[in-house]
């Protein structure tokens, strides 16, 4: 009775999966070498298998794609590359018929230079929309008003000949930010936001909300790198008075609706989650990034490589775990269109792939949030063998192989950087089958596709019951099978143990033990951990092999 209240007593966006689908990277339905609507919807039966329950689909509104659909131009429309909103409303219905909710990606901190409203705020310091976004003089010297770097790289400022004024953009200079502190601009977005609620999207990814509030007094930053500049991220991320921007936005588009909101919150740790998300907070849930950064500098300069510990990770998951433990829920994630891939990036040991997946696979869909699965995370890819710089497509990686450049790093260090790190590593063709292009395209793909396509592919995987695909699609039948794996407490097991990340899960008299071998050596645990419990594969009460998991229910 205890377990089905409290079960009862979570969102549906609680009890479900998410996955994220990057829609140029997913199926080409047009042969054009870049993914479609249409593509999407023809997968959904994949997506169910999978237990998906909220496809996050990142930006596919009109845009020039400097930034892959992030430089949006027209929040009204659909890109023609990805398909018409004919596409969109049919993806939306045929997904609710398999009970998957569709959730935009709301780019609100800038547009892109091609959208209206900026081509109009350009045009003279008194049109319209001449406050909507952020203009300042430039300095007595002529220079831009401050020293900030933008996060691609670069000046965050750019200078515009029509206005006699330089605008700020806190990523590519495509991408000039809103003037959230004007009321008419704040209006026209969460008009925008209300648009897609009435088509029947579940809910909304919000893009660098942490940038859309910006301090009241602008000065240099300290220097932080060889071309002189301080980042951005410094001086605008987080600052006082952001939350009350966001409890209007709440009260706007989520208050009254059965949807949920995530927020992609750069700049905010666990120690703050309690305002952000929750019944005080103003998201459902928010993508903090403190264990995506520990493999790499805090700053996310690629070059600079730190040296990290499974408990360094450790310790910033049982953070993110502990702060949304009372108030608020988890989006527990890896992956994303972001950063390399997992089976690279959590991992500083040899071994196999596959393996390597299954242990992140456990954990994430045994732990207590809401998982977020990113395309081809349940495949376990590697990152994708680069060879040059000009095989990247992203713009930040190609700031990145220049600021390492800066730095004194020579074309071979640069590009390790760049191999290791890139988020082209995530945006490489979806691969279906072993036929060419991996069934992604009849067209050129867009992006090389991977080399192990032939061996790592959904069909070889859906027929190989050892499989990583195999795995994640039991360990979602598994979550939906034991209600403590979604709505049971969490704490940690094993706390400094150097090799094996375990938890336990408790709810009403269930209880539930997972158990992850990061390593690839044999580990030890203490059976009494597990006494009384079933695991779900064959294995040796006590003594964990290399890169195993197990659960125990
Ligand atoms: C975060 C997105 O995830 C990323 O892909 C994008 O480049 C920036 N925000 C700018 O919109």
């Amino acid at each position: 009775m205890t377990i089905v209240s409290e079960l009862n007593d979570l969102a549906w966006w609680q009890k479900t999966i998410a996955y994220e689908v990057y829609p140029k990277s997913f199926l080409d339905t047009a042969g054009k070498g870049t993914g479609t609507l249409a593509g999407i919807t023809q997968k959904l039966d994949y997506l169910q298998k999978l237990g998906v329950g909220a496809l996050w689909i990142t930006p596919c509104y009109k845009s020039p794609m400097v930034d892959n659909g992030y430089d949006v131009a027209d929040y009204y429309h659909i890109d023609p590359s990805f398909g018409t909103m004919a596409d969109m409303d049919e993806l939306i219905a045929r997904g609710r018929e398999r009970g998957i909710r569709v959730v935009m990606d709301l780019v609100f901190n800038h547009t892109s230079e091609e959208c209206a409203w900026f081509v109009e705020s350009c045009s003279s310091r008194e049109n319209d929309k001449a406050d909507w976004y952020i203009w300042r003089d430039a300095k007595p010297d002529g220079s831009a008003p401050t020293n900030w770097r933008s996060i691609f790289g670069g000046s965050a400022w750019e200078w515009c000949e029509e206005r006699q004024q330089f605008y700020l953009h806190t990523f590519a200079k495509q991408q000039p930010d809103l003037n959230w502190e004007n009321p008419e601009v704040r209006k026209a977005l969460f008009d925008i936001a209300n648009f897609w609620v009435g088509k029947g999207v579940g809910g909304f990814r919000i893009d660098a909300i942490t940038y859309i509030k910006k301090p009241s007094v602008f000065e240099d930053g300290d220097v932080d790198g060889a071309d002189g500049l301080s980042a951005v991220h410094a001086a605008t991320a987080n600052t006082p008075g952001i939350l009350d921007f966001l409890h209007e936005f709440k009260a706007a588009v989520r208050d009254g609706h059965d949807i949920f909101m995530v927020g992609e919150a750069n700049g905010v740790d666990a120690s703050e989650l309690d305002q952000w998300v929750g019944e005080r907070g103003v998201f459902d849930m928010l993508f903090e990034f403190s264990h995506t950064l520990i493999p790499m500098h805090k700053s996310e300069i690629w070059c600079r490589k730190v040296d990290w510990t499974l408990t360094d990770l450790k310790r910033v998951l049982v953070a993110s775990q502990e702060a949304t433990a009372k108030n608020g829920w988890y989006p527990a994630f890896w992956e994303n269109h972001d950063q390399p891939r997992s089976t690279v990036n959590y991992f500083q040991c040899d071994g196999s792939l596959a393996k390597k997946a299954k242990v992140l696979g456990t954990v994430l869909l045994t732990t207590r949030g809401t998982p977020f699965l990113f395309q081809g995370e349940e495949l376990g890819y590697g990152n994708a063998p680069w060879r040059s710089i000009d095989e990247f497509d992203d713009l930040s990686t190609r700031n990145q192989y220049e600021f390492a450049l800066g730095e004194g790093f020579d074309e071979a260090g640069a590009l390790a950087a760049c191999v290791r790190y890139s988020r082209d590593n995530a945006r490489t063709p979806m691969q279906w089958d072993a036929s060419e292009h991996a069934g992604f395209s009849v067209g050129e793909p867009w992006l090389p596709v991977h080399d192990d396509y032939e061996a790592c592919n959904v069909a070889a995987q859906e027929a190989n019951a050892d499989s990583p695909l195999a795995w994640y699609r039991r360990l979602a039948s598994l979550r939906a099978e034991h209600p403590v794996l979604v709505a049971g407490d969490w704490n940690e097991l094993m706390t400094d143990d150097e090799q094996v990340f375990a938890f336990e899960r408790r709810l009403g008299d269930a209880r539930a033990v997972t158990l992850a071998n990061f390593s690839n050596k044999q580990a030890a645990y203490d059976p009494a951990l597990v006494k009384g419990l079933k695991p779900i594969t064959q294995t040796t009460l006590g003594e964990l092999q290399p890169l195993e998991s197990v659960v125990f229910v």
